[in-house]
């Protein structure tokens, strides 16, 4: 980590910084993984997360990204496709559209989401089965030309602390309460976890929502890095 000791780093990659080669990182079971999106841009934005956590991790520990040991394992089904896990270090991986976000912090479980803002989603539908009724009520206030955007930051407050605590989704997104997308991020209420949680909005560019939850009382310092020049580079420690 470059950063001071209460730090999260946040690595942005986009799409276009993924490229073939990045694959040599990965582990078998990434590599499964990869085979089997079908899809370009899912291929991608799993490569780079996965090439992100490599490169970062790989350099402090000095090892090849390869080398790095992470735990994937789902605790529902055992597959490898769970949140994230290392020695020493708190993860979170987070795509949508052209970004992919990584959260590390040496120490607080952190969750991080980005989405891309669909100004076609049924807003008004998805609200009933993500929001809160105050929340729900607070949606139908906004200018419909907006909603779709308030609804995603609803939604990317929520999917960041459920991803903090590692319940995804498991947990009941209707009683994740946070507060109103015109308000500073906060987590209000939720019956599931009761230890501290500090939310913040992440910038992520006009077309974007993305929210990061810290599990801790401290106001989180966030360094945003671009990944482009890690994962650009050749110059990752090799044995
Ligand atoms: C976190 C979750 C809600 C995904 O959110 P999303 O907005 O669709 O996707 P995001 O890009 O923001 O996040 C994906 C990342 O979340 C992480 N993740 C998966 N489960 C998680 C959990 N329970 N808690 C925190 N993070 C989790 C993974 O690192 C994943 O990255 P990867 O695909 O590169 O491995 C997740 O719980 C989920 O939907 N998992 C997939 C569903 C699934 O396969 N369930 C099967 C259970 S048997
Ligand atoms: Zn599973």
């Amino acid at each position: 980590m470059t950063s001071g000791p209460q730090a999260v780093e946040i690595w942005w990659a986009r799409v276009r910084d993924a490229r073939p080669e990045l694959a040599a990182d990965l582990d078998a079971a990434e590599r499964g993984r990869l085979a089997a999106y079908t899809r370009d841009e899912d291929k991608a934005r799993f490569l780079l997360g996965a090439a992100v956590i490599r490169r970062v991790l790989g350099r402090d520990l000095e090892v090849p990204p390869a080398d790095v040991r992470l735990d994937r394992t789902c605790p529902d089904c055992g597959r490898p496709h769970g949140k994230v896990a290392t020695d020493g270090m708190q993860l979170s991986v987070s795509h949508s559209g052209d970004l992919v976000a990584v959260a590390f912090h040496p120490r607080t479980a952190v969750g991080v989401d980005v989405e891309l803002v669909d100004p076609t989603i049924e807003a008004d539908s998805l609200a009933a089965v993500s929001l809160s009724e105050v929340e729900a009520d607070q949606l139908t206030e906004v200018e419909p030309a907006e909603r779709a955007r308030a609804f995603t930051q609803y939604w990317t407050r929520k999917e960041a602390v459920v991803k903090a605590t590692g319940d995804g989704i498991r947990a009941d997104l209707r009683k994740v309460i946070v507060s109103a997308p015109d308000h500073p991020a906060a987590l209000l209420e939720w019956s599931g976890y009761d230890g501290p949680v500090r939310l913040v909005d992440l910038p992520a560019g006009q077309d974007y929502a993305a929210a990061l939850a810290v599990l801790s009382d401290e106001i989180p310092d966030v360094r945003s890095i671009d990944a482009g020049p890690l994962l650009s580079s050749g110059s990752v420690p090799r044995r």
